[in-house]
């Protein structure tokens, strides 16, 4: 949907992406959903948890990025979409321009390392297990944002 939506090239499977061909994009919109509920590293639970230390050693200065994050706010509400955070630092560390943050008017979790300093969620959080009637405003939302801000 989000694909479709800013009509970039194909989604690829992280655990399937030359890492080092990363920097070669104009922009990068990347995602994950949190299975690892709790922790502080490897919050994914997929492929992601094995690239993000060779993501933060590479040079993305001035690269938009965005993340979203697939979550269950109801079912993990203490833990929503934490694995979008831990992802969006590695991006960070490496010097891209991150972009995309999010409001968190109308979501349902208790907690979310996702939250950034200013209130927002650091990237676009869905839940398709509660809220999927949401789900394609939100994304529609959010590729206009992230095209307003230069992706
Ligand atoms: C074992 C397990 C742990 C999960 N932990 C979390 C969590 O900590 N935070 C969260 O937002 N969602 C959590 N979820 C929900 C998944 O992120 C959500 O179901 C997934 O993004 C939707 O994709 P799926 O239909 O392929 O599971 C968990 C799901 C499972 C099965």
């Amino acid at each position: 949907m989000i694909q479709e939506e800013l009509g970039t090239s194909a989604p690829q499977d992280i655990g399937e992406v030359d890492i080092s061909k990363l920097a070669g994009f104009d922009g990068l919109v990347v995602g994950a959903p949190t299975w690892n509920t709790g922790a502080d590293e490897g919050r994914s639970g997929t492929a992601w948890d094995d690239v993000l230390n060779s993501i933060s050693g590479l040079r993305l200065s001035g690269k938009h990025v965005a993340v979203y994050g697939l979550g269950d706010s109801i079912g993990y509400g203490d833990y929503y979409c934490d694995a979008m955070e831990e992802i969006y630092r590695h991006f960070e560390k490496a010097g891209a321009k991150m972009i995309g943050h999010w409001p968190t008017d109308g979501y349902q979790h208790a907690e979310s390392k996702a939250i950034l300093e200013n209130g927002k969620f650091c990237g676009l959080a869905l839940d398709q297990d509660n809220e999927d009637d949401l789900t394609e405003e939100r994304v529609k939302a959010w590729a206009k944002q992230l095209k307003s801000e230069g992706l």
